[in-house]
């Protein structure tokens, strides 16, 4: 998830798209079911232009009960080397249209709702290792179709066990995770044999976690 990048802003499918909602052409979200044409001269666009992809993981992440029982925060690391903190208690817009624009004033003003004292969603520019070093877990696990075999079940087994778990998932539509990202990580698994769209390995890990956690007797 980005804004439009500066090198496509004179683009008519961006300018179209601005002149229709309203904004300058740099204040819109990149986003390939619009922008298509202009992005083919953007390098990794392959793996750009889907803020839906983050929609769907958002929504199913901070709708599920470890979240509302307070069990997991999530974090948004941009291509664009932003990190966005997204409060627990955030109730994301659902219409696609209305996320876009909620995003769109997250990267102008630095915060929704802006000049808030506890915003829902803060962005700061921040390298992954960065975030990392401040968040500080325990052990970091990647889900990545380019990983090891492994399981659920397994991760999350010694997910649990852990005092301060984090896991990866790639919310973009395709390519393999960053060479610089799984220098990060303590593991990168596969938990099946194709490649899944990142929302139901959301879910999935989620759940998995959930279930696990309250075997343990931990929330
Ligand atoms: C559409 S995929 C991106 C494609 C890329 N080949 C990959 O797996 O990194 C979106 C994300 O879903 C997760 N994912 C997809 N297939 C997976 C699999 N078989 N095992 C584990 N995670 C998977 C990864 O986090 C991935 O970055």
């Amino acid at each position: 998830m980005e804004l439009v990048p500066r090198a496509i802003i004179h683009h008519p499918s961006v300018r179209r798209d601005a002149k229709r909602r309203g904004k300058k052409p740099s204040e819109v979200l990149l986003d390939r079911s619009l922008h298509h044409a202009a992005m083919k001269a953007l390098p990794k666009a392959y793996k750009r232009g889907r803020p839906d992809i983050i929609h769907f993981c958002l929504l199913e992440a901070l709708g599920s009960p470890l979240n509302r029982e307070g069990g997991l925060r999530v974090w948004v690391h941009t291509i664009g080397g932003y990190a966005i903190e997204v409060d627990p208690k955030t109730r994301l817009p659902r219409d696609y249209n209305r996320f876009k624009g909620l995003m769109e004033q997250l990267f102008q003003r630095g915060a929704v709702p802006p000049g808030s004292s506890q915003p829902l969603l803060k962005i700061r520019r921040m390298e992954l290792r960065e975030l990392l070093e401040e968040i500080e877990p325990s052990y970091v696990v990647a889900l990545t179709s380019h990983g090891r075999e492994g399981t659920l079940q397994e991760i999350c087994g010694r997910l649990v066990e852990e005092e301060r778990p984090a896991a990866f998932i790639g919310a973009y539509p395709k390519g393999e995770l960053e060479g610089s990202t799984l220098s990060l990580v303590d593991d990168a698994v596969s938990i099946y044999p194709e490649v899944l769209d990142a929302w139901i390995v959301t879910s999935r890990l989620i759940y998995e976690f959930e279930k696990q956690i309250k075997e343990k007797g931990r929330v």
